[in-house]
């Protein structure tokens, strides 16, 4: 049952969006996941409101007060938690990197985002020298695309190099299947191609984030919910010989 916190203290960063591929991703694979909706305006709460996401997700308003008992609570439940903050940095933000397994800082190619980020890379050091708790953490770098020049990414990455910080290798593209996931509610695997531009790419981005995220997790309390559909068939049982 890990718990991945997004966070950045900069709005719009792309923390939600980063969380909710994520979350659409785990379910598609039949996971059960849990977000934990840390974000008073409460943007992933309508998304869920939305539209059908299935069984296998709920999302939970949170607050400073409430986000340790519903963390417990998720893990009961099993599968992975993501805990969705807003951009403040506050006593919430201490609290859901202190519960999680990793923290990924969501940071666009510019300079603004990574000062936001590097208020969160300074509370994780803060956590480590004074109260010896580390988190493992990570960059993931958002809304790339074409009109983000090479320098600028450069830029980005050679900050969080210098500071050592790890940076995803897989970076989020900017892509309008994100943006029409929100307003269409669903997940982003139930959007229609054809509506749609640039789906499947928008799908692969998310598979691969998964695939690092994934490996970054420890493994060992991941309770794969299997789909009903999906569960093993029971085995036949050997017809009774009849009586000679
Ligand atoms: N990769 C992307 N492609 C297209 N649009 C994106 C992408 N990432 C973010 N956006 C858009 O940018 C806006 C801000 O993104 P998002 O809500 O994910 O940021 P946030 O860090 O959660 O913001 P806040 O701090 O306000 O909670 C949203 O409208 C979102 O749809
Ligand atoms: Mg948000």
């Amino acid at each position: 049952m890990p718990v991945v916190t997004f966070a950045n203290t900069k709005g719009g960063a792309g923390k939600t969006t980063a969380a909710l591929m994520l979350a659409c991703e785990l379910v598609s694979r039949g996971n059960r996941v849990t977000i934990l909706d840390a974000d008073q305006r409460g943007w992933m709460s309508r998304w869920h409101a939305k539209g059908a996401t299935g069984a296998l997700l709920s999302v939970v308003p949170v607050s400073d007060e409430t986000i340790e008992a519903a963390t417990l609570k998720a893990k009961k439940r099993g599968g992975y938690i993501l805990i969705d903050l807003p951009s403040s940095h506050d006593a919430l933000l201490a609290r859901a990197v202190g519960l999680a397994d990793h923290v990924i800082i969501p940071v666009q190619g510019c300079a603004m985002d990574a000062q936001g980020g590097a208020e969160v890379l300074d509370l994780l050091s803060e956590l480590a020298s004074q109260c010896d708790v580390r988190i493992p953490h990570s960059v993931v770098l958002t809304r790339v695309n074409a009109a983000v020049t090479t320098r600028a990414l450069q830029a980005a990455k050679d900050f969080l190099t210098e500071k050592g910080i790890r940076t995803l290798s897989t970076a989020i593209a900017e892509r309008a299947a994100y943006r029409d996931v929100f307003d269409r509610g669903g997940l982003l695997h139930n959007l229609d191609t054809l509506e749609v531009s640039n789906l499947p790419k928008a799908l692969e981005n998310a598979a691969r984030l998964a695939d690092e995220v994934i490996s970054l997790l420890p493994q060992r309390n991941v309770r794969q919910a299997v789909r009903k559909e999906a569960a093993p068939k029971a085995v036949a049982k050997a017809p009774l010989k009849k009586a000679a």
